[in-house]
């Protein structure tokens, strides 16, 4: 497929739509693609916001959710909070479409869903839940914040990262606007859909 059929867009809301939904259903399988490492962005108690790369785990289509993992220690939780403003922006210089997508994201740890998404984790991923002080503390001097006994191997097994579980948080962003825009020498697209108390998805073109 050449580049030009890559970023070929139909002039038509529903595909764009759709053309959101898959990539970040790729985005999510293919750990190369841009949209794997969207930025998120919260709001802290003050008001200020704060962004910060995380890798897209899952997406669910029809309740427009997206899994992110983070520590249950870290600064985002506490902005999160049990529900609050999210912004997940993400961008694919290829196929030159930015997403801006916003909604609400909560936090869940002791759920089901987390326990499954701990379960499916990598042992290398699990290691970096067992950071002692939590992530954020001031040190004096250089440090991965991990336990000397773990640093720089790989975990035996289940049993040598069991504690991390405990640290181990989903932020589940469920997204109510997409923003979408596409950039191209013919003519730069845009577009907002915002999800409808029904369920439905209503899109409208901007000036781009
Ligand atoms: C490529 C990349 C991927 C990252 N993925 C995650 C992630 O999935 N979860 C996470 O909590 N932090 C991830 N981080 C680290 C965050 O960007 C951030 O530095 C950290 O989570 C602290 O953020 P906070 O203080 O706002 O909580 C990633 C950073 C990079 C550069």
């Amino acid at each position: 497929m050449t580049s030009d059929n890559l970023e070929h867009l139909d002039d038509d809301l529903d595909s764009v739509l759709a053309d959101v939904w898959q990539r970040l259903g790729r985005a999510v399988s293919d750990r190369r693609a841009a949209m794997h490492t969207p930025v998120v962005a919260t709001i802290g108690p003050d008001g200020a916001p704060s962004q910060r790369v995380m890798v897209l785990r899952a997406f669910d289509r029809g309740t427009a959710t997206l899994r992110f993992h983070t520590d249950a220690r870290a600064a985002k939780v506490n902005q999160v909070g049990p529900s609050g403003p999210v912004s997940v922006l993400c961008y694919d210089p290829g196929a030159k479409r930015q997403f801006r997508l916003s909604g609400t994201a909560g936090i869940e740890t002791d759920t089901s869903a987390a326990d499954q998404a701990w379960a499916e984790a990598t042992l290398f991923a699990k290691r970096c839940y067992l950071a002692d002080p939590a992530p954020g503390t001031v040190s004096q001097t250089p440090v991965s914040g991990l336990p000397a006994n773990i640093e720089g191997r790989k975990p035996d097994d289940d049993d040598e990262v069991a504690p991390g579980r405990a640290n181990f948080a989903l932020l589940m962003a469920q997204i109510e606007t997409v923003e979408f825009l596409h950039l191209a020498h013919t003519g730069h697209r845009r577009a907002v859909f915002r999800k409808s108390p029904d369920g439905d998805w209503r899109g409208q073109w901007l000036v781009p």
